[in-house]
């Protein structure tokens, strides 16, 4: 490979990957390409932005021309397409920008690569990431495996399983070189504010009420961000074309567990008495059509790829924590301006 386009490589788990591929492959140009939403980040890619094989371009995914222009100009060999509308509570509130995203921006990436390609796929990917929320909801037992029939709920997750489904369309109809994974709930550095962790960290050092969905009941398996770029690396150069891989971190936590884990962390972090943070606990109306449990099974990944995560996930909460303590400017910058009226509408009640 010599030049590879990611896309959403301003986002949380897009400038993970960045990081990870502009380090490890010095001779591989990358080209980032994102719009820079409110979601999107420059920021989160100060220590690789000046490295030789970088390069950003800022543009819409949505835009066919703009993404055909791209493809013209450039020669690309692979593909990792990140970028994505990816917050399920603002996709309950605004469906649509979800579907010109996900599915439109997904096609017109396809649609760019594969007359870029013509029939010269040969040693060319086109990786699409994907979620575990595709596969529905579980109750109390089983697993989501590739295999699990996709029942997504939210405008977030049906919009995520028609962009796979359009991938993998791409693959029977036209042969392109594609790959799908699908990956449990991420953790780590540089996580907007809106997702649970994140939220629940600012909120805690702010002293803020923590808002509890329902009765906290609900099940996530939490996974390191940096093992999710390290398992998108071991697919991208070693999985096979046409399959889907599933990543997870085995690692099952209800909702009210995890905060109060994350309150008693925090209590040590920042001096306070034990149980301090944990009456900041306040439990809000429910999501709507919240999804009871996601749980993977990653045994595929582990046997054929040999990855598995890295670190646990006591010293993962950790690192996150302290990360974020340490990058106050980070979280500052990001919580000021919209994301204050974005938090007064979604927690109004
Ligand atoms: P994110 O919201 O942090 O980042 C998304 C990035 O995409 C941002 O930089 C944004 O500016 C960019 N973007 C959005 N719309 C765009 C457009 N129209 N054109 C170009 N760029 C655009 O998301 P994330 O959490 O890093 O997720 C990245 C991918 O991983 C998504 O496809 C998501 O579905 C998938 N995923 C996320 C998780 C998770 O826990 N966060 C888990 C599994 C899969
Ligand atoms: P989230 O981080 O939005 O990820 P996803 O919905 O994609 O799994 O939410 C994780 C879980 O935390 C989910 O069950 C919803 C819950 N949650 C809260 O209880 N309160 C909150 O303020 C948020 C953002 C999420």
């Amino acid at each position: 490979m010599k030049k590879i386009l990611i896309t959403g490589g301003a986002g949380f788990i897009g400038s993970h990957v960045l990081r990870l591929f502009v380090n490890k492959y010095p001779y591989v140009e990358i080209v980032n390409l994102d719009k820079l939403t409110y979601a999107g980040n420059l920021e989160n890619l100060t220590d690789i932005e000046d490295k030789e094989n970088y390069s950003f371009v800022k543009g819409d995914i949505v835009d066919e021309e703009f993404v055909n222009d791209l493809f013209s100009k450039n020669k690309f060999d692979g593909v990792i397409h990140l970028a994505a509308e990816s917050h399920v509570d603002r996709s309950i509130a605004n469906p649509t920008e979800f579907i010109k995203t996900n599915i439109i921006g997904t096609i017109n990436l396809l649609n760019a690569a594969r007359a870029s390609w013509g029939d010269n796929m040969e040693d060319k990917i086109f990786y699409h990431i994907s979620t575990d929320e595709v596969y529905g909801s579980l109750g109390k037992e089983g697993f989501f495996v590739e295999e699990t029939p996709y029942d997504p709920r939210s405008p977030y997750s049906s919009s995520k399983a028609s962009s796979d489904h359009l991938v993998r369309a791409y693959f029977h109809t036209y042969g392109m070189p594609v790959k799908i994974s699908n990956c449990s709930n991420n953790y780590g550095a540089n996580q907007f504010p809106e997702k649970l962790l994140p939220l629940m960290i600012n909120n805690i050092t702010q002293n803020k009420p923590l808002p509890v969905y329902g009765e906290g009941l609900n099940i996530r398996d939490w996974l390191w961000v940096e093992d999710h770029a390290r398992a998108i690396d071991v697919i991208f150069h070693n999985g096979v074309l046409g399959e889907t891989y599933n990543i997870g971190g085995n690692n099952e936590w209800t909702n009210i567990d995890l905060v109060k884990l994350l309150c008693a962390t925090m209590d040590k972090k920042l001096n306070r008495t034990e149980g301090e943070s944990e009456k900041l606990i306040t439990y809000v109306t429910d999501r709507a059509g919240h999804d009871m449990r996601y749980a993977i099974d990653a045994t595929k990944i582990k046997r054929k790829l040999g990855w598995e995560p890295s670190i646990t996930f006591e010293k993962g909460l950790e690192l996150t924590v302290e990360w974020y303590l340490t990058n106050s400017d980070w979280l500052n910058n990001i919580t000021s301006g919209d994301y204050q009226n974005y938090y007064k509408q979604q927690y109004k009640n």
